[in-house]
């Protein structure tokens, strides 16, 4: 490894060379199914044909201009969004961490609309939202906050999944604006909550007149087989963040708003010097059309499906495993004990799978995976923990 990168990752002593779908390979030519699509970004799977041919063609078009101009790629973007989401306007940054840095702006702007000195967002335990410092101060894990504290204040927090805890937030504290939640909390080690519960969000966020902000970075664009995983609870947010897989690997984030929410940011509000460029949503929009045209988010949760009931099939009863729990291609399986020796004999088997909270084998495989390769990665991935002491 060069001395001279900061030391913020502690890397596998792999690299990876080239891609095709759901396989990799590395430097000495070992192909790999990646089970994991660079923590759930390549969602069509690497090098996919077409979106490499939209990427190519507008790099030797235009790639950047600046927002001092009209993009037409980005506006239609954002209408595509507007669409899918039922939601009204979309700002672009460049990352997850950036969609949320805009989601809480805009919290902030409408507690002081409303004339709030101090208003505050309700954000869950266990969450992450990503490492800038209003994200990294939003989530719910004391180790990504460690030694950048002061944190950016302005937050309270609540158990996920306990609609109770914020019922009594609404009861004593006046300065809360919004909510902001995973509908799955992904870095948690893939924690859904109870049936309901986004709907109950809803509920509360009304009758107190907060906004519901939703983060959908890890859950969103077709994971959990509907467009976002809000969706399956016919729930709308007011602000939904979504990145990751939006353009299949190039680094773009949305902040999507709506009603009164869309309308907060004025000119000079806010910005972003990449954001939205023309190479980044040109891409974004083959990534959607792609999307839509091959039903993947359909593909997603029946392939999902069958690799949860064959997980739970074969592990059901193996005193390992704590939990096998999910939905779509989000998929985890937490297990009694660290779960690092498993990912270590997943990969000698070739398969590259994620560890998340030490414990929980965190699946985020490309969602174009085919039958036989959601069959590989069952079967390497139980006969990792079957092997296990
Ligand atoms: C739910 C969630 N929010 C925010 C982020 C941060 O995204 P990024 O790493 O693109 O800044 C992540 C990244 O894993 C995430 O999973």
């Amino acid at each position: 490894m060069s001395e001279h990168l900061m030391k913020t990752y502690a890397p596998l002593p792999i690299a990876f060379e080239r891609g095709e779908g759901a396989w990799l390979w590395d430097e000495d030519g070992n192909r790999y199914l990646d089970a994991i699509a660079g923590l759930g970004v390549c969602a069509l799977g690497h090098a996919h044909p077409a979106v490499a041919k939209v990427i190519a063609e507008q790099a030797s078009t235009l790639v950047h201009t600046s927002n001092l101009v009209r993009i037409p790629w980005q506006e239609k973007l954002a209408d595509r969004l507007a669409g899918i989401t039922g939601m009204d306007r979309v700002f672009f940054g460049n990352s997850g961490a950036e969609a949320v840095e805009c989601c809480l702006k805009i919290a902030r702007l409408a507690g002081h609309a409303r004339g709030l000195e101090n208003p505050a967002v309700v954000v869950m335990e266990k969450s992450f939202h990503g490492r800038t410092m209003a994200a990294l101060s939003a989530t719910g894990n004391r180790k990504v906050q460690a030694g950048f504290e002061p944190l950016v204040s302005g937050f309270v927090r609540a158990p996920f999944s306990d609609i109770g805890a914020i019922e009594k937030i609404a009861q004593h504290n006046r300065d809360i604006v919004a909510v902001l939640a995973e509908p799955i909390q992904g870095e948690a080690g893939v924690r859904t909550p109870q049936d309901g519960y986004l709907a109950e969000l809803r509920r509360v966020c009304d009758d107190n007149g907060w906004l519901l902000i939703l983060d959908e970075i890890q859950s969103g664009l077709c994971r959990t087989g509907r467009w976002f995983d809000h969706q399956h609870e016919d729930v709308r947010p007011d602000v939904l963040v979504s990145a990751k897989a939006l353009a299949n690997g190039l680094p773009i984030g949305a902040c999507v708003a709506a009603g009164a929410a869309a309308d907060l940011m004025k000119p000079g509000s806010h910005g972003s010097t990449f954001g939205g460029n023309p190479l980044l949503t040109r891409t974004a929009c083959s990534v959607l059309d792609i999307m839509e045209a091959e039903d993947i988010a359909a593909g997603a949760a029946t392939t999902g499906q069958k690799m949860m009931d064959a997980f739970r099939d074969r592990l059901d009863g193996d005193s390992r495993v704590k939990e096998i729990r999910g939905r779509g291609l989000m998929i985890g399986i937490e297990l009694e004990c660290k779960a690092g020796a498993v990912k270590d004999r997943c990969l000698e088997a070739g398969v590259l799978i994620n560890v998340a909270q030490e414990s929980v084998i965190r699946l985020l495989p490309p969602l174009i995976i085919d039958e036989a390769q959601a069959e590989q990665i069952v079967s390497v991935v139980c006969a990792s923990i079957e092997a296990l002491d």
